[in-house]
């Protein structure tokens, strides 16, 4: 079973991502939040994972979906950048009720920031910060530390870099003891489903801590080898050469039944990945929905 339980069955919806797939009728945005739902025996509890960049396209979304922001049980911020966290607090008043569990790496409010082409902060906006959260009676659960949502559901906690060819992926600064440093986003957490009969889901933000690293984490995490699905952003866009080939290799190496992989991750890494996994692999799309 695992050591963090297992759920009879899963249900992923993607509410927003940066595409949309042809004649659709949702509304696209960099970046993204999934909604999904975990049963277990009589037990379904439904998760949003990253609620996009702002709260329009996600509700619009949900709405013609006809999925109820007041069904949601917790919510899971996967990092600190704007297009995973801007609006969680229109989110969280939508929904309308309170003390909802929000879970997220304790280090996620700090300063983030690039400085190419032009300062800018790229982490949660003031809008959203910790007292906003907090007004909404929403509770937060800051830790580094995995948090099981439901037996079957997991965030993955902190996750520890391993791999010599992964990294951040993009060129960001933070601001520690007033000095300016780089920042290795070690923040980005991933959630980590484990269905029985069939084995990880794993769901990732923007992969910034290496997705090869992540899926290694979730293996040791759960104890569980088989892997069926990656489903997210693995911010690949720009990579240096080689990094994706050996990513991939890895990838295939681990052998997850399938993977579907969109937002930054960038087209010549989605290419690699279809070359390598045929039909195993698909772009992400706003509005996609696997039954697991
Ligand atoms: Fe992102
Ligand atoms: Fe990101």
């Amino acid at each position: 079973m695992g050591k963090t339980g297992e759920l009879d069955g899963l249900r992923i919806t993607v509410l927003v991502e940066d595409s949309v797939l042809y004649e659709s009728p949702y509304l696209a945005q960099h970046g993204v939040s999934f909604f999904l739902e975990g049963t277990k025996g009589s037990n379904t509890r439904r998760i949003l994972v990253d609620v996009g960049q702002n709260s329009q396209a996600l509700l619009n979304n949900m709405r013609l979906m006809h999925i109820s922001p007041a069904t949601i049980d917790a919510i899971v911020l996967t990092h600190c950048h704007y297009d995973h966290t801007q609006g969680v607090v229109s989110m969280l008043k939508e929904m309308g009720k309170g003390d909802i569990p929000v879970i997220a790496h304790s280090d996620i409010f700090r300063l983030n920031f690039l400085t190419d082409p032009c300062i800018e902060h790229v982490g949660v906006m003031q809008t959203d910060s910790e007292e906003e959260i907090k007004k909404t009676g929403a509770s937060l659960f800051l830790t580094k530390d995995p948090v099981m949502l439901m037996p079957g559901i997991t965030t993955t906690g902190e996750v520890k870099r391993q791999t010599d060819f992964e990294g951040v992926g993009i060129g960001l600064k933070t601001i520690e003891n007033g000095k300016v440093k780089d920042d290795s986003m070690l923040d980005d957490i991933s959630v980590i489903a484990n269905v029985k009969g069939k084995g990880l889901v794993i769901v990732t933000g923007c992969s910034h801590a290496g997705i090869v690293n992540i899926a290694r984490h979730a293996i040791k995490l759960t104890s569980c080898e088989k892997i069926e699905a990656i489903i997210g952003g693995l911010h690949l866009v720009g990579a240096p050469d080689g990094r994706i080939k050996r990513t991939v290799d890895a990838l295939s190496k681990l052998n997850p039944a399938w993977m579907c992989a969109g937002h930054c991750t960038g087209f010549e890494a989605q290419v690699e990945l279809y070359l390598v996994f045929a039909e195993r692999f698909s772009p992400l799309h706003t509005g996609m929905q696997f039954e697991i």
